[in-house]
């Protein structure tokens, strides 16, 4: 009875030492199975391609998808450039580009221009003077071409601004950096230059790019009062704050164009900057010309 019993009690605890690894088995045996045939089940419905898989499996593969490159040309990249834009307008062509510039680069340009800060001054057309267009623009800046910045900030800044508009950089004009404090502003104006007013043009320019190198608390605005043919009856006055206005943040860009694709000035791109009415205002502007600024003395 009591070898019996030990016996049993032997069998039993071999029975468990060699069931225990067994059932282990096994259910790797099924997982293993189960997670390889799911994953060749799901393999063979994307190749065939005609939709057996739900559309949002469909869409997240697209997602991971990565780009398949081209050959490039000569000077073209052998990579993908990705800079988000939202179109802000069509009269006159505008784009927003956010975070087009890191808050080191936007901080390193306001310390290179800081040393050379001028009061700003104005295109002067028949007849003006620097006494009776007092008040225009009450801006301070300088103009800082991008081999002058030791940090390189504006030569990285240049050259994704070339990318972003497809217009070599040697189209641009030194960068003019300004800085508006309270009460400062620029009426609306033009940046083309219209030849009825200023004479006939050698070059003209084409386009604007401002990189707003601080955030302002309150007012500093870019304001485009003509968007849309808004407020084109005559009766703006040129310091209205109106139309469309775009807030500046640190390290934002905005892109218009001054001229139309046939060549003539868009009315719509009439622009001015609001009065600062807290904080401080910096941007960086960068204007586009037709010609090459290289071959020009
Ligand atoms: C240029 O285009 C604008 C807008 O389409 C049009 O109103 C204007 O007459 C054109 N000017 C010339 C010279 O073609």
């Amino acid at each position: 009875m009591r070898i019996k019993t030990v016996k049993s009690s032997n069998w039993s605890l071999r029975t468990n030492k060699l069931t225990f690894p067994y059932v282990f088995l096994i259910c790797i045996f099924f997982f293993l199975a189960g997670f390889f045939g799911s994953t060749l089940f799901s393999h063979s419905q994307d190749g065939d391609g005609y939709g057996l898989r739900p559309r949002p499996r469909l869409l997240d593969s697209t997602k991971e998808t990565e780009y398949n490159l081209m050959t490039a040309g000569e000077f073209g990249d052998d990579s993908i450039t990705s800079i988000p834009f939202q179109v802000l307008s069509w009269k006159p062509r505008a784009l927003y580009f956010p975070n087009f510039a890191t808050a080191e680069q936007c901080e390193n340009i306001v310390s290179v221009a800081k040393a050379g800060l001028k009061p700003s001054s104005l295109a002067l057309r028949k007849g003006e003077t620097t006494e009776n267009t007092k008040g225009i623009r009450t801006s301070s800046g300088v103009f800082l071409s991008a081999s002058r910045d030791k940090t390189k900030t504006l030569e990285a800044i240049e050259e994704k601004i070339a990318r972003a508009t497809m217009i070599p950089r040697s189209h641009g004009e030194a960068f003019n950096i300004l800085r508006y404090e309270v009460g400062q502003r620029y009426n609306s104006h033009y940046d083309a230059f219209n030849p009825d007013e200023y004479g006939p043009q050698k070059s003209q320019r084409v386009a604007s790019f401002l990189l707003y190198l601080t955030d302002v608390e309150e007012g500093g605005e870019t304001m485009f009062p003509f968007e849309n043919g808004l407020n084109m009856d005559g009766t703006y006055g040129y310091e209205d704050c109106v139309g469309l206005r775009v807030k500046p943040r640190q390290g934002d860009g905005l892109l218009f164009y001054s001229l139309l694709p046939n060549g003539t000035i868009d009315q719509t791109s009439l622009h001015g900057s609001c009065p600062v009415i807290k904080g401080e205002k910096w941007v960086a502007t960068k204007w586009i010309r037709n010609l090459d600024q290289e071959d020009d003395d």
